[in-house]
C-alpha cells in the first residue's frame, strides 16, 4: 500500500518544492491548513511524514509534534520555519520534531531530510515489531520484564536521547542476524544493544545534557559508564554475558578504545556490532547540541575508520542491513 505524507499550513513559496520532493519518494500527499485538521487526519491512518510550515494558524508546533508522535509514535514530523539566519536548533529540540528545514526550502535539504524521516521511521517500525518483551519472551520472562525496566531507568535519565537505546538494539540485532550469528545469540546483541548506555544512569544529569566543553575530569565520569553498566548488568546472573559486551562497546580495533584498551577480536563481537549501531544511529539522528549528519556523512566515516575504529567485516553487515548507507557511499 503507498504510504501517504501529511502537509501542514501553507508552505509558503516552497510548496512546489515540497510536492516534488514528497513525490520522489512516492508518497501520496494529503493537505491540511489548520493544526487541528491535520491531527484528524493524522490520526485517521497512519502516516509517513508529516511536513508543518510553521507558524500553524491555530496551535503551537510542539501540541502538533507531541499529539502526532503520542498517537503514531511512527510517523517522522519534518518542521519548515525559519529564514535567512537558518534553522533555530533550540526549536527542534524543544518542540520534538526529527527534521528541520529553514525558508526557503532549498531541494537538495529538503530530500535528505525527506530520506532520514523515512529511515528513522522504518527503525521505529521496526524497533516495534521486535519489542523488547516479545523478544525477551523466548527465554526468560522475568528477566525481560527487568531489562525493560532498566532500559525505562535509562530512558528517563537521558530524555534527550530519545529513544536511541532501542534504536540501537534494533539495529544491532539486525546487524548480529546479517553478520550469521545464531538467533539466541543475536538476542543477546539485542538486549545488550539496548542497555549498552546503561551505565549513564551513574553520570551527572548535567554532563549528559551538556555533552561540549567538557572538563576532564567530567569526560572521565562520562567514559566510566561502560563499566558502571556492566557492573549493573553484573549482577543479574542471566545478564553476565550481555554485561560483558556492555564494558566493551567503546572499545577500538586498533586499541585506542576504551576502558580496556582492548583491540581487534580480542573484542567480544558482540560489543563490535554496538559500536557499528551506535555510532550509526548517533551520525544519522538530530541531536541536541547539532544537526544530524545524514547518511552520506556516516558512510563516508565508516569507510574511512573500517578496520581501525570499527570492525571492517561488521561495518559491511551494517551496509547490508541499511541500504541507505549502501546508496548514499555511492552517490
Ligand atoms: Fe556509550
Amino acid at each position: 500500500m503507498q504510504e501517504s505524507a501529511l502537509l501542514v499550513g501553507s508552505t509558503n513559496g516552497s510548496y512546489p518544492i515540497v510536492m516534488s520532493c514528497l513525490g520522489d519518494f512516492q508518497l501520496a500527499v494529503v493537505e491540511a491548513e489548520l493544526g487541528a485538521d491535520a491531527l484528524a487526519l493524522a490520526q485517521a491512518r497512519d502516516r509517513a511524514i508529516v511536513v508543518a510550515d510553521l507558524p500553524l494558524p491555530d496551535m503551537a508546533a510542539s501540541a502538533l509534534v507531541s499529539r502526532v508522535k503520542r498517537h503514531s509514535p511512527a510517523t517522522s514530523i519534518i518542521l519548515l520555519a525559519g529564514g535567512p539566519q537558518g534553522p533555530d536548533l533550540g526549536e527542534i529540540v524543544s518542540v520534538g520534531a526529527d527534521e528541520y528545514v529553514s525558508r526557503p526550502a532549498d531541494r537538495g535539504r529538503l530530500m535528505i531530510a525527506t530520506a532520514r524521516a523515512l529511515h528513522r521511521r522504518r527503525i521505529v517500525l521496526q524497533a516495534g515489531r521486535n519489542r523488547l518483551l516479545e523478544v525477551l519472551n523466548a527465554g526468560d520472562r522475568v528477566v525481560g520484564e527487568i531489562v525493560e525496566a532498566l532500559c525505562r531507568c535509562l530512558e528517563a535519565k537521558d530524555f534527550l536521547s530519545d529513544g536511541h537505546a532501542r534504536t540501537v538494539g534494533t539495529l544491532a540485532g539486525r546487524v548480529a542476524v546479517e553478520h550469521g550469528l545464531a538467533e539466541d545469540e543475536a538476542r543477546l546483541v539485542y538486549v545488550a544493544g539496548v542497555l549498552h548506555d546503561l551505565g549513564k544512569v551513574a553520570v551527572d544529569q548535567l554532563i549528559l545534557e551538556r555533552p561540549r566543553g567538557l572538563t576532564a575530569a567530567e569526560w572521565r565520569e562520562v567514559r566510566i559508564h561502560p563499566v558502571r553498566g556492566a557492573e549493573i548488568l553484573g549482577s543479574i546472573e542471566p545478564l553476565r554475558e550481555v554485561a560483558r559486551y556492555v564494558r566493551h562497546h567503546h572499545e577500538r580495533q586498533d586499541g585506542s578504545g576504551y576502558p580496556d584498551g582492548l583491540r581487534g577480536s580480542e573484542i567480544p563481537l558482540a560489543s563490535r556490532i554496538i559500536a557499528v549501531a551506535d555510532a550509526c544511529d548517533a551520525m544519522v539522528r538530530p541531536r541536541p547540541y547539532r544537526s544530524a549528519d545524514g547518511l552520506g556523512y556516516a558512510a563516508r566515516e565508516f569507510a574511512r575508520h573500517a578496520g581501525t575504529q570499527w570492525d571492517a567485516e561488521v561495518v559491511d553487515s551494517l551496509f547490508a542491513c541499511v541500504p541507505e548507507l549502501q546508496l548514499a557511499k555511492a552517490s
